[in-house]
């Protein structure tokens, strides 16, 4: 696809569903007794994974106008087939924690050729230190990941690296482990698993770092999934960076794990207005208003790492409009995301023109810099694609050509069309 728009970006958008509360939403609801109503889930490739996944374990998922409706089994089956996670991490990570525990029998986990290059053991080992029997292709690092489901026994787990979706494979496993599961992370990652447990009556403590959940069954019930910061990331930045521009994103997920994105906009000296604020099923929302103008360079690095890992690729982009340095550091984990986001991004801007230094665990990007066209080989990366079709805003009428765009539809299938709206057509 090539790429060809103009800022400024002027209006209101309605954000898609988060895609990690959607994930969850389907997989808990699976877990629970009684039928569960989802509101706002995400319609994406990803989720459809998780969707397709749970209904090989024997829930019933059925769309009921605006809700989906999920009925869980009595208890989850044996699937008869190999469940194709897609593209999607999370399903493979978090289903492989519910398969260890809860499914007699055996199931293999298998994804893309993205989701086959990416690390296992990271669950793997912890999972095996309850007792769980699993293995992997390539010396347990890579899927497909073998599962025989059996006795688990509650484990204390100290995280090496701060990772929403080990530490949920881990609570998940010890929901049906003898005795308690703790979880300690290095630093706080996205909370949405523990929010939604204890919603669902699971008997969980939370003190600091550090969760520990005891074995119980959920309670079904309705879900309200709030707007996917991760999504509306593309259109924040780019219209920060872009002088003229004011973009509200509405019903944005806020919880506190996920809203780095919002500091760093503050830091860098973008106005961000928050308006509207509520909270919905347990989780915390509002309309977020961005307007465009003089950004500066900010360092990003520590415990604000994982409140806007994903959204990482994307501010690379927006730095290279900043004055001045930006530092970004302790993001190694950005090597092993659908692609090396790091390597991906930092030679691809390079390409286009931004001068930018890469470091094993970051990179600086010393800006402003007016971009050019580009070539982008997006590697069935999504956010890849989407960062640099928000590239293309800061290349002054040059084009970038995206060699793939379906992966877009793995978070967010309207993505183009809402960048359409927002901004101006070609000259
Ligand atoms: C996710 C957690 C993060 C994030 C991913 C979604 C989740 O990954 O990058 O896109 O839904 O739990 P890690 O947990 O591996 O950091």
């Amino acid at each position: 696809m090539l790429c060809r728009r103009r800022g400024p970006l002027r209006g209101a958008f309605e954000v898609p569903g988060d895609k990690s509360v959607s994930h969850r939403a389907l997989l808990l609801a699976a877990l629970a007794e009684g039928q569960s109503r989802v509101r706002g889930l995400l319609r994406a490739e990803d989720v459809h994974s998780t969707w397709k996944a749970v209904e090989k374990l024997g829930a019933r998922v059925q769309e009921e106008g605006a809700e989906v409706v999920v009925t869980p089994p009595e208890r989850l089956h044996e699937p008869d087939d190999v469940i194709d996670c897609g593209n999607s991490g999370t399903s493979l990570r978090l289903l492989a924690g519910v398969l260890a525990g809860g499914v007699h029998g055996l199931s293999v986990l298998t994804g893309d050729a993205s989701l086959r290059r990416r690390p296992v053991r990271r669950v793997v080992e912890p999972l095996r230190r309850m007792g769980a029997n699993l293995s992997a292709r390539d010396g347990d690092r890579l899927p497909p990941l073998v599962v025989r489901g059996g006795a688990l026994a509650g484990t204390r787990h100290v995280l090496e690296v701060a990772s929403a979706q080990v530490k949920s494979a881990l609570l998940l496993a010890g929901l049906f482990a003898e005795g308690a599961t703790t979880v300690a992370e290095p630093a706080a990652s996205r909370d949405h698993t523990e929010r939604m447990l204890a919603r669902m009556g699971a008997n969980l403590q939370v003190r600091g770092l550090e969760v520990t959940v005891s074995p119980g069954r959920l309670r079904g019930g309705a879900v309200d999934v709030p707007g996917d910061i991760s999504s509306a990331a593309f259109f924040l930045c780019a219209a920060a960076a872009l002088p003229g521009s004011e973009v509200t994103a509405r019903g944005l997920g806020t919880n506190p794990t996920r809203t780095g994105l919002l500091d760093v906009l503050r830091a860098m000296g973008a106005p961000v207005t928050v308006a509207g604020e509520r909270e919905s099923a347990g989780e915390p929302r509002a309309d977020v208003t961005v307007r465009g103008g003089t950004l500066r360079a900010t360092t990003i690095q520590g415990t604000l790492v994982p409140r806007l890992i994903d959204e990482l690729p994307v501010i690379m982009v927006m730095a290279t409009q900043a004055h001045g340095r930006t530092v970004i550091r302790d993001a190694k984990e950005l090597r092993v995301k659908e692609s090396d986001r790091l390597a991906v991004m930092g030679e691809t801007l390079a390409t286009a023109g931004a001068r930018i230094e890469l470091f094993e665990d970051g990179c600086a990007i010393e800006g402003p810099t007016r971009l050019r066209g580009v070539a982008v080989r997006t590697r069935l990366d999504h956010r890849i694609a989407m960062s640099m079709a928000v590239a293309q805003l800061f290349a002054g009428g040059d084009e970038v050509a995206l060699d793939d765009v379906a992966c877009v539809a793995t978070s967010f299938p309207s993505f183009f069309s809402t960048l359409d709206r927002l901004s101006e057509p070609p000259p």
